[in-house]
């Protein structure tokens, strides 16, 4: 998905890579062994938790040789971290954390991670080269509007820009006019926030009666929530900027565990010098060969206070081979997390495939949700999707409506209502968007 960025005049991206970076796979791969050696002894010898799990199964952090024995180590999933809270994961004495992070988990206890000084360090540094491979440079402006808090958006992307030499603009999530006020008035370069809400920003724009193609911005960095290339499309033709994707997950580290480059925008580089991507069959849990989809799982190589020995991350990808930083591996755009698919009478269905299907369209411009009810015994699914202010009439544009009803059918086989409804009906999320609406009888 090329695009033609008249404002950044992109040019010696490569210029400033480091060693990591600039690695052979081969390079990487010896790194990955001797951390995976010693990141399996460390949960070992420091976290009851993986102690247990490695001897229930009998097998011991010295039968790790090779990359291919990662294999016979168990997987590490959510119910481990919250069976253990707050703090009995950690790997270090509380008294050497220097932070606490914790998941938003809506219902139950929330998963808390920790870091000790040494592992901000990686964190700042690998968010850090995110932001350059997405563009950033010292001495640019970047308003961070990732929510601040236990939610490591905020904070992550925060000691990243500082580190690269960024001037931060720590302006969090909420307060839509306000943030398109500090854009108008300090001029960032680089607005970094997940994509649903910079929906929410270029709506202000137009209300402000301000072209989002004149504003200062260059680049965006999105992530947090799965979003597709129709949406990156959207977003580089309404600011004209350029837009790549940013993954992490709270458990791994938080934001810029992989990273888009800007050059190539074919996925994300993961940075493999400090996590280690499996991709594995979630029924079976066996290891795929890369180029399979299915579902990610990381192990951390450098992580003191809280390692994560294959950590089954329940978002659906696949391992592609490394093409701007040909050492590091990608991942595909994530689509999904296992959780948020949606099966209906059989087919299975994520809020990302309709998503695609409501930007190929003249009138919608991405906000919609999905509503699931029951009608006697039969599922019945509803998409809510809201106009574009210059598309509406007033009428509700039921042929268009049908249009996409039979589009859907057509392409991922299910039967969807559609329902186009007026500019500013559906809510806004100030973060991570919530697409769909389970309003079914709990069994
Ligand atoms: O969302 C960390 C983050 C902050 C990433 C800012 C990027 C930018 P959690 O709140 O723990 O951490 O949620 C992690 O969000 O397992 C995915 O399901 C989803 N997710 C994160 N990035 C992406 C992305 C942060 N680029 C969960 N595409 C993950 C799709 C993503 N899903």
């Amino acid at each position: 998905m090329a695009s033609t960025n008249l404002k950044s005049r992109a040019s010696g991206y490569n210029a400033e890579m480091d060693d990591a970076e600039r690695a052979s796979r081969d390079e990487i791969i010896a790194l990955q062994s001797k951390r995976l050696a010693w990141s399996l002894a460390h949960a070992y010898d420091n976290v009851a938790h993986y102690r247990r799990a490695f001897d229930k199964v009998g097998v011991h952090p010295s039968d790790f040789k090779q990359l291919s024995d990662l294999a016979k180590f168990p997987f590490t999933v959510k119910t481990d971290l919250r069976d253990n809270y707050p703090f009995n994961m950690f790997a270090v004495p509380r008294e050497n954390l220097v932070r606490i992070h914790a998941s938003s988990g809506t219902t139950g206890k929330p998963i808390v991670v920790g870091y000790t000084k040494a592992d901000i360090d990686v964190w700042s540094n690998v968010m850090a080269r995110s932001i350059r491979a997405a563009g950033g440079r010292k001495g640019m402006i970047i308003h961070n509007a990732y929510g601040y808090g236990l939610f490591t958006g905020g904070l992550g992307v925060h000691y990243g820009a500082e580190r690269l030499g960024c001037t931060v603009v720590p302006v969090s999530g909420g307060m839509t006019e306000r943030q398109v006020q500090l854009i108008n008035d300090f001029k960032p370069d680089i607005i970094t926030v997940t994509p649903s809400y910079m929906l929410a920003i270029l709506d202000e724009f137009k209300k402000q009666r301000l072209e989002p193609r004149k504003s200062s911005l260059k680049f965006g960095i999105f992530g947090a929530e799965p979003w597709t290339n129709a949406m990156r499309a959207e977003i580089e033709q309404a600011f004209d900027m350029d837009a790549t994707d940013i993954y992490g997950l709270s458990e791994v580290m938080g934001p810029g565990v992989a990273q888009e480059c800007m050059e190539t925008k074919d996925g994300l580089h993961v940075w493999e010098d400090h996590f280690y991507p499996e991709v594995i069959n979630p029924e079976t849990g066996a290891v795929l060969p890369d180029g399979e989809k299915g579902e990610l799982v990381f192990t951390s190589l450098t992580k003191e206070a809280f390692p994560v020995i294959r950590y089954r991350t329940r978002d659906l990808t696949r391992l592609l081979p490394g093409t701007a930083r040909p050492g590091m591996r990608r991942m595909e755009k994530v689509t999904g997390r296992s959780d948020d698919m949606i099966i209906l009478r059989g087919v299975n269905v994520f809020p990302t495939q309709i998503e695609e299907v409501l930007l190929a369209t003249d009138w919608c411009g991405g906000h919609f949700v999905i509503e699931l009810t029951r009608e006697g015994r039969m599922d019945e699914m509803a998409v809510l999707a809201e106009a574009r202010p210059e598309s509406w009439d007033g009428s509700g544009l039921t042929p268009h409506a049908e249009k996409v009803s039979i589009f859907i059918k057509n392409t991922i086989g299910i039967s969807a209502r559609v329902k186009i409804v007026a500019p500013e009906t559906l809510e806004r999320s100030l973060g991570k968007a919530r697409r769909v609406f389970d309003k079914r009888p709990k069994e």
